[in-house]
């Protein structure tokens, strides 16, 4: 019996490769996965230790999220995000912010039509634009990294249904400068296109950069789609809790995919996710605040690299991309640098980059006294795959 042709189109996820390698490499440190090294505050165990002791706890509730929950996120977005939901617009919370893309794209895109993505791409939304039988386009981005208008602007076709933009970013760390979040959203709105903004690592940003959400602007309501995500900030990844804005037009849109896929999200991590609001985000900021001294080691350990090893400067999110200087490709580069000397990082093939070979390091699961182990490791692994 065959697959799909469909699924077949879509490429294999890189992280359970590099996990396996890991595995048949025991003691190896990985700067593959994007997680943190900490997990939900104690208000996320104090809201559920109470739950389950009545049958009627564990039926199904608003296909949309818990009244409760959804009353903390508009406090949230108001207060963090500058969003203030208005009747045109709802709130939807999902199984992770994965699940609000792949259902914000079913309820906008038909097969065929096209989504313009920024290069290099999150591999999880290529993933589900080709698993919806759409396009996606690749708009290159500058040396650092950053948003490039004109490219955005030429990417678009009559086909397009939607430019997305994470901010900041996967794979690259970039926070894309406001005046840039600004215009995307003005040419989308111009081209009457949606905007996705993925803000999943709303509060990862070091030095002087600042996260700004494209949906706090005005005349962004109508065609601004959001997307957030409790999976880093507040540690919680597989409790799968996520929330998307949108448009009320998409309600009906929304509604059906969300009844079709995941009639709920579940209750008890949506009870973790009302805890971690109450915690506020000073909890993830502690955390945060010893990623920034474990990023600034990492670049300083890379910069022995250079010029064979160049990482632009990102400041947010937990990774860095960095371009190799070797013809060795890039998948190659990572089976060298977990069998020969245990440490794991994710080939930047899986973000769509061919040329030259790019590693993509995640240091959200480092911590301070960690870190010195992973970077010595790679730093000397890439050192004689570079030389060779
Ligand atoms: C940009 C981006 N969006 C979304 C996600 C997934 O978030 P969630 O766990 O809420 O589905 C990730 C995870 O790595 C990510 O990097």
């Amino acid at each position: 019996m065959s697959q799909s042709r469909r699924v077949q189109a879509v490429q294999s996820p890189v992280i359970p490769e590099v996990a396996a390698l890991i595995r048949a490499t025991p003691g190896t440190i990985s700067l593959g996965q994007g997680v943190v090294h900490y997990g939900p505050p104690p208000e996320s165990f104090a809201a559920i230790a109470g739950f389950g002791g009545q049958a009627a706890e564990h039926h199904y509730r608003a296909a949309t999220g818990l009244p409760e929950l959804q009353e903390g996120l508009r406090r949230k977005l108001e207060a963090e995000n500058g969003i203030c939901l208005r009747d045109d617009q709802v709130l939807m919370v999902t199984a992770g912010s994965n699940m609000g893309f792949f259902h914000a794209l079913l309820a906008i895109a038909d097969p065929g039509d096209e989504i313009a993505m920024m290069s290099p791409f999150y591999f999880n939304h290529e993933m589900a634009v080709v698993m919806a039988n759409c396009r996606p386009v690749l708009v290159p981005t500058d040396g650092r990294y950053q948003l490039r208008l004109e490219a955005i602007e030429a990417a678009l076709s009559p086909r397009t249904r939607a430019v997305v933009t994470i901010s900041p970013n996967n794979p690259t760390g970039a926070v894309y400068d406001p005046q840039a979040l600004r215009q995307v959203n003005d040419l989308c709105r111009a081209r009457g296109i949606y905007h996705i903004s993925d803000e999943a690592y709303e509060y990862f940003t070091y030095g002087g950069a600042r996260h700004f959400s494209p949906g706090s602007l005005p005349d962004s309501a109508a065609h601004t789609i959001s997307l957030f995500s409790f999976s880093k900030t507040y540690g919680l990844a597989n409790w799968r809790v996520g929330y998307l804005v949108a448009p009320r037009c998409l309600l009906r849109a929304l509604e059906k995919v969300q009844d079709t896929i995941l009639i709920c999200p579940p209750v008890i991590s949506q009870l973790a996710a009302i805890g971690a609001l109450e915690a506020g985000p000073g909890y993830c900021r502690n955390f945060i605040a010893a990623l920034a001294r474990v990023r600034r080691l990492c670049l300083e350990r890379l910069e022995e690299l250079h010029p064979l090893c160049q990482v632009p400067p990102a400041e947010g999110a937990f990774y860095l991309l960095a371009r190799l200087d070797t013809e060795v490709p890039a998948m190659q580069v990572v089976e060298r640098l977990v069998r020969e000397h245990r440490v794991a990082a994710i080939p930047g093939t899986a973000f769509g980059l061919r040329e030259p070979c790019h590693l993509r390091i995640a240091y959200g699961a480092l911590q301070p006294d960690t870190v010195a182990q992973g970077m010595d490791r790679l730093v000397s692994g890439l050192r004689q795959i570079l030389k060779g």
